[in-house]
């Protein structure tokens, strides 16, 4: 993606080739800022605390935390440790485990001398596959919004929910790489951008992101694609997964389940996009099975921004002491799903489909 003009991606090895760097996310859309992680703390941490966040960012994020540790000391006690301390940032994006057990895969058969230059190797690999799985993804849902497109001649409206665009990513995205890909073509496209409480991560992350590609946008709260569908005014909803069960379940941030209901009930297509380590082989049944995160209940009772003054703050928009569910993410049953966008193809949300691709 270009930020004015520069081409980034969201993680990369710093140029004294010592530490990773990242956008840090929290900061966005205010302030585009940078930050160096040095050690596997700060990797931890910023996974934590959603500098980086997105599930194939969290995963490359955790690859490249094995690396600078490795740096340090490559003992067979210390990648077992290190793999638990990250696998334990976030517990539902299954990328993250499935990096940390490439990483350990690779690095168990290597010589502890050669452990610092393999980790390093792998996690570029890592973050390099990400970006031809998005394009390849982008090209694949490409083709379903021209064939909308050349139905009906006029502007393709997609909706989408949170942020799984480049920034959820190494580069791309995965939800909006299609909307990038039509754009870039020529194909007339516009998005309704669901705000995403209690993050927002809507709103900060993905409104930025289609506003510095220049693809049109419209912001909405929550609530408003049921009404939006029910006045056809959506030819199609893309979203991206946290963890897809191998039932063709998908998980992704809360809020999605309702999306999908009223998309079924409209007849409006709800498409997910997803690269393949985020497909959950081990689970059958996601929505009885995938492990919900829950999170800290500041972040529903407070509200963060930036004053018309330009003074960042965290305003309060509950009674003091309210009992908060935070649950970060639901679950779509595969039924509500029109089909999966992988990097292999288009498949149905079943067993069947995905064994079309997989095996
Ligand atoms: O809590 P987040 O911001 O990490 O949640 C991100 C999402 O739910 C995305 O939609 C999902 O990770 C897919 S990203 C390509």
């Amino acid at each position: 993606m270009n930020i004015n003009g520069v081409p980034y991606r969201t993680i990369w090895r710093s140029s004294d080739g010592k530490a990773v760097e990242v956008i840090d996310q929290t900061r966005l859309p205010h302030e585009f800022v940078t930050v160096r992680l040095e050690n596997v703390a700060d990797v931890a941490n910023a996974i934590r605390v959603m500098q980086v966040r997105g599930a194939p960012l969290i995963g490359v994020t955790a690859a490249y935390g094995v690396a600078l540790a490795m740096q340090r000391c490559a003992t067979d006690i210390e990648l077992t440790q290190v793999c638990q301390l990250l696998l334990a940032t976030r517990p539902t994006a299954v990328n993250l485990r499935w990096a940390l057990v490439r990483m350990q895969e690779k690095l168990s058969g290597v010589a502890e001398s050669d452990r610092n230059v393999q980790a390093w190797l792998e996690a570029e690999s890592i973050a390099d596959e990400d970006v031809v799985i998005n394009q390849a993804i982008g090209q694949h849902g490409l083709a379903l919004i021209r064939a909308v497109w050349s139905n009906k001649l006029e502007v393709v409206n997609i909706l989408t929910h949170c942020n799984a665009g480049w920034l959820a990513t190494v580069d791309q995205g995965t939800a909006l790489a299609p909307v990038y890909a039509a754009h870039d073509a020529g194909i007339p496209v516009h998005v309704w951008v669901d705000e995403t409480r209690p993050r927002n991560q809507g709103a900060s992350l993905t409104a930025w992101e289609l506003q510095q590609h220049g693809v049109p946008y419209t912001l909405i709260v929550d609530n408003v694609g049921g009404h939006l569908m029910q006045h056809g005014q959506v030819d199609m909803v893309i979203v991206g997964t946290d963890r897809t069960a191998a039932n063709g379940d998908v998980c992704n941030k809360v809020g999605t389940y309702l999306k999908a209901l009223a998309a079924f009930d409209n007849n409006v297509p709800f498409y997910v996009s997803l690269p393949t380590p985020t497909i959950d082989w081990q689970i059958n049944d996601g929505v009885k099975d995938i492990p919900i995160e829950l999170r800290d209940g500041d972040e529903v009772t407070y509200i963060h921004g930036r004053t018309r003054e330009g003074e960042l703050v965290a305003v309060s928009i509950a009674p003091e002491g309210s009992a908060v569910g935070n649950y970060a993410f639901d679950v779509t049953p595969a039924r509500l799903v029109t089909g999966l966008i992988t990097e292999r193809g288009v498949c149905a949300a079943t067993k069947h489909g995905l064994a079309g691709l997989y095996s």
